[in-house]
């Protein structure tokens, strides 16, 4: 038997980091502290509530899930984002997948810069859409002038920067974000004669990380109508097992958006889920600030070996260079931590644990490189 699978997927392996049973996993960029009782009561609660009513289709606009994230985002970058304005779905993945459904497909271009997040030229490939890939500066920080030709060359439908950046922990500069916007405008594929402009996404699912006194692309949006900005409860709201995504953005892009959409994408449970959890961001907020300085220590403790590590507002920080850095992975893991070979030669990554998990990883990588 020979089924028709598209010809661009015949190579594909599925994508996915190891998941292996270890102690210490530093690998995926999660929150490492589960929910509180608390957390956990509220869920049951919510769960208990929709069960009995389970035969009936989810609420297919989810606008009470929607209001709690207009209120979050208000409480966490000072921003009014009405819920009209924001889209919900199964991780900030379907998110992207949703905006490339309703912007990329074929004979369209989506572009980036790396060394950035690697599963975007998936959702390129998954719709048809050329994917198109310029590089950072070695700092890892944008290049303009390499921005700016590339714009010009490919007038790209869509164009995602990631901020703060995986795997590097990159923010993006308001100033940065702002030049972007300007050079997207009118930049997109000329449609019935006519200029249209680049869909510009920044993808913040690490925002809430962010150091003090770096501002959120979602500052911008009522001065860009063609800015997305994407979030998702699966880091620092420590709820990676939910599946909760969203976007912030412009009238249009969500009604452009429910062209797409499947019927009922998000199930009843998703949405109560996530509004139980929403109920105690300010929570879940106070362990992101511990979260935060856990970083910055680490930060400054892979300084202090000597090593290069990059600048990062995220929950983890990329580290290196090593001549072999498998072998440094291999020997951490002997150890029972696991952290993530990424980015550019060279370097790991590893993501901020519990304060233990973190001791552990110190001692462990102390000892490899004695
Ligand atoms: C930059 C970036 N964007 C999006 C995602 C996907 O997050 P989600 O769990 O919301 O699908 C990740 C996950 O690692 C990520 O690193």
């Amino acid at each position: 038997m020979t089924l028709p699978l598209r010809p661009e997927l015949v190579e594909v392996e599925p994508y996915g980091a190891p998941q292996l049973d270890v102690p210490v996993r530093l690998n995926v960029n999660e929150n490492p502290y589960p929910p509180s009782q608390a957390v956990i009561d509220e869920i049951v609660e919510g769960v208990r509530r929709v069960a009995s009513s389970l035969n009936r289709y989810p609420d297919r606009d989810a606008l009470e899930l929607r209001q709690a994230l207009s209120d979050y985002l208000q409480k966490e970058s000072g921003v009014r984002v009405p819920k009209e304005r924001i889209w919900v779905a199964n991780g900030s993945n379907e998110v992207m997948l949703h905006i490339l459904e309703a912007y990329g497909g074929s004979g369209r271009v989506m572009m980036s810069f790396a060394p950035t997040y690697s599963m975007y030229h998936e959702y390129a490939r998954d719709t048809g859409t050329t994917w198109v890939q310029g590089e950072r500066n070695e700092d890892f920080s944008l290049n303009m002038e390499t921005i700016r030709a590339a714009i010009e060359e490919h007038h790209p439908s869509v164009l995602v920067l990631t901020s703060p950046n995986n795997p590097t922990g990159t923010a993006l500069t308001i100033e940065e974000v702002r030049e972007v916007a300007e050079l997207t405008r009118g930049s997109g594929p000329r449609i019935n004669g006519q200029s249209t402009d680049t869909v510009f996404v920044v993808d913040e699912a690490y925002g809430e990380f962010r150091r003090e006194g770096v501002p959120s692309a979602l500052e911008l949006l009522e001065e860009y109508e063609h800015l997305i900005v994407t979030r998702t409860m699966s880091k620092a709201f420590g709820m990676a097992g939910l599946r909760l995504g969203y976007l912030a953005a412009a009238q249009v892009v969500v009604d452009d958006i429910m062209k797409i959409r499947l019927p009922y994408h998000l199930s009843a449970t998703t949405q109560a889920v996530a509004c139980a959890a929403l109920k105690h961001s300010d929570e879940l907020m106070s362990q992101v600030a511990h979260l935060r300085e856990t970083r910055d220590d680490l930060h400054k403790w892979l300084k202090s070996l000597g090593l290069e590590v990059a600048e990062s507002d995220a929950n983890f920080v990329l580290f290196g260079r090593f001549e072999d850095r498998e072998k440094i992975f291999e020997e951490l893991l002997e150890r029972g931590i696991l952290i993530r070979v990424v980015g550019p030669e060279g370097f790991l990554r590893v993501s901020v644990g519990t304060d233990e998990e973190d001791s552990r990883f110190r001692a462990a990588l102390k000892e490899i490189l004695k």
